[in-house]
Formats: structure tokens, sequence, C-alpha cells
């Protein structure tokens, strides 16, 4: 973007809207009641840190500036009223937030990168300069944001690296599991992640409502004879099926697919649908694992077009066009979004050890804005 975005070159008044012309010549149009409910004057108090004082109810529906000025740099409003309440707009801050034109709204949104089978390299950064430079910790946490998962190299093979690991990135979720769960072959296989047959790509823990977080795979020992860890970009499962199939897509926004586990003392079930999307059609996340999905429970109509349709999805998911491997390293530490990377393994015969555990998700993108905002990052940290 250039750097006369968030510059202000003049201001007009029609009615109720205000329209702002920006420094690279783009128009942006704010209503006044937004204006007036988004003043952080200090009467109004701020309105990041959960500390406004302004009552929406307060202001009146028909609210429209008496003036609208360029006051230095920043935009001076003076509203009607005995108590003529005057708001300072920082410019960047609008620009931030402004909602027209619809070019300038979609800007705000995080980016994402969709990838196939063709991603030549997986994005990495050195747990090191993790730790002694914030750019590298941001592209950590952004690697994550962007194409769902990041390597971090050189964490070493102590026990406790994956809770070094997980304290600096978040917080740790405890769950049936416990808050760390080592994945190794053993005799007796109480999960089929412990078998060391091949585990196709599939979400985990897909029978939770909150959704589950990110992922973290320690690698201490290396697999011998197979164990290649693989990945699928279920953003890119979920765009080709609406692409090729569209009624499948759509269906699967919509009908709930059922997930179950059975613990000592839980009965975990979830009813969400395969494919979940935001306010704006955006695909936000993805659950498909057939192991761990149980009796479908929809309408009589509507079971034969629900199984068509995760047919169709797992077809994608499982083509080897849109997956990517890698042998994992010891010291080396994968984590993911478990809502948009599909993970898999090839089986293996030899010895294996992967530590995992999971830290929250929304914390852990958090991190990564508040990074990026301190570090200026670039939008994309594949540029
Ligand atoms: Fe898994
Ligand atoms: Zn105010």
């Amino acid at each position: 973007m250039p750097n006369n975005t968030a510059e202000i070159r003049s201001v007009s008044v029609d009615d109720t809207m205000v329209t702002v012309t920006w420094g690279d010549d783009q128009q942006s149009r704010f209503h006044g009641l937004w204006l007036r409910d988004n003043c952080a004057c200090e009467a109004c108090g701020p309105h990041d840190r959960g500390s406004r004082l302004q009552r929406l109810l307060d202001i009146p529906d028909d609210i429209a500036p008496v003036t609208a000025s360029v006051d230095g740099a920043a935009l001076r409003i003076v509203w009607p009223g005995a108590d003529t309440h005057v708001s300072d707009f920082d410019p960047a801050w609008l620009r931030a937030h402004a909602y027209s034109p619809r070019s300038v709204l979609e800007s705000h949104n995080p980016v994402r990168t969709m990838w196939d089978g063709s991603l030549s390299e997986w994005p990495a950064v050195e747990w090191d300069r993790v730790l002694s430079d914030d750019a590298e910790r941001h592209r950590l946490h952004a690697s994550v944001s962007e194409v769902g998962f990041v390597l971090v190299r050189g964490l070493g093979t102590g026990h406790d690296g994956i809770e070094k690991l997980a304290e600096e990135v978040g917080y740790l979720r405890e769950t049936h599991y416990g808050k760390f769960f080592d994945l190794i072959t053993r005799p007796n296989p109480v999960i089929l992640a412990d078998l060391a047959g091949t585990l196709l790509p599939h979400t985990d823990e897909a029978y939770r409502r909150v959704p589950t977080g990110i992922n973290m795979f320690h690698c201490l020992k290396a697999s011998t004879n197979g164990g290649v860890s693989q990945l699928v970009d279920a953003f890119s499962v979920a765009t080709q099926l609406k692409e090729q199939h569209p009624d499948a897509f759509e269906l699967l926004t919509r009908v709930p697919v059922r997930h179950e586990r059975r613990t000592e003392d839980q009965i975990i079930t979830s009813d969400l649908p395969a494919i979940v999307l935001d306010h704006d059609g955006e695909i936000i996340e993805v659950r498909l694992n057939e192991r761990t999905m149980t009796a479908i429970c929809v309408d009589e109509e509507l079971m034969a077009p629900t199984y068509a349709a995760l047919r169709t999805a797992f077809r994608i998911a499982y083509d080897p066009a849109n997956m990517i491997e890698y042998l994992m390293q010891p010291g080396d530490a994968l984590l993911f979004d478990n809502l948009r990377v599909l993970h898999a393994r090839t089986g293996y015969t030899g010895e294996r050890h992967i530590r995992q555990c999971q830290v929250m998700r929304d914390e852990f993108f958090a991190r990564g804005v508040s990074l990026g905002e301190k570090v200026n990052a670039p939008r994309s940290v594949l540029s």
C-alpha cells in the first residue's frame, strides 16, 4: 500500500454523511452515527480497552455533523447540541476502519494464501531467533494465520521443548489426553494414532464444539521407514469443492455432521457442518475426519446428498495433488491450525517419537496480530 493512504486530502459533509478523500484518491463515506459512536475523546472513552463510556442510545438517530474539517492531520467533527461535542479522528485509525469502498473494506481482512501440492517450501522459523527477534516471532504466528502452518527448527530434543514452545506462543489447552501426549509406537495401542499404519488427512478432535486449538508436534525421534508428515490445505479443498460441485459445497455448509468420542467419563459430540462460513461467505473452519464421524442425523431427503457431498469432499482431501509432505527431523516442531489444515502421516515400521500438545487458538492469533503491529510487518509472510 502506498504510504499516503492515511493522509486526508479533503473532507465534505452531505446531510448525515461525511466523505473523506484519501491521499491515494480513494474516497470513503462515513455515517454520522458511526462517527459519533466511535468518538474516543476523554468523555466517550477508548474503544479498544473494553471501557467505552459512550452509550449508543444517547446519540440521536439522525445525528449529523455541524462541520467536518481537517485539523492538522486529524479529521475534526463538531456535533450539534448545547455541549458542542468535538471528535478528532486519527486518519490512520479512520483508514484502518473505513468501510467504503468495498476494496478498502476488504483490505482489512487477514491475508489467507491457499496452496496445494505444488507448494515448494514449508514456511519455517528458527527457535533461537524466535526468542530474540520479534520479526521472526511474528512470522511464526503469521505463517499459521496465512497458510495454516509453520515449522519451528532448532527446538532440540529435550522432553520439555514443546512446553517451552507452548509457553512462548499461547496458552496450553488441556483435554482428556492431558496437557501433553506422546505419539509413539506402543505394543497395545489405545488410539489409532499410536498404530504405525497410514493416517489419511483429517481434522483432530472434530467431535468438539469449541474449536480445537493450534496443534503442535515436536519430533524427538525421527521415523524410520516411513512416517512422513503430510498436510493438506482444507480451505483449498473446500474452495475446489465450491468451484467443482457448488451444490455439495452449499450442503456441507448447512447440514450437521456428527462426530463422537467416548472416554471414561465424557461423551463428547458435535453437530457442526463440515464447512463453516463467516458473515461474508468466506470459509473459516473445516472439519473432516471420517474416523470420528458417527451416525449422521439429517432429514431423510438430505441423507443421500449429504453422503455424496462428503464422499466428494474426501476425494478432494485425499487427492495427492493437494498434499505436501516432509519427514520431521529431531528438534523440529510443526504448528498447524487444526481448522485450516488437514494432517496425515504415512505408515512406518521403525521407531518414532512425536510429543504433542495444543495451544488455544484465539490467543495464538491475537499475539500474532499484536506482533504484526509492533514490527510493522508486511501483509503477507510470503512476500
Ligand atoms: Fe491427528
Ligand atoms: Zn467524544
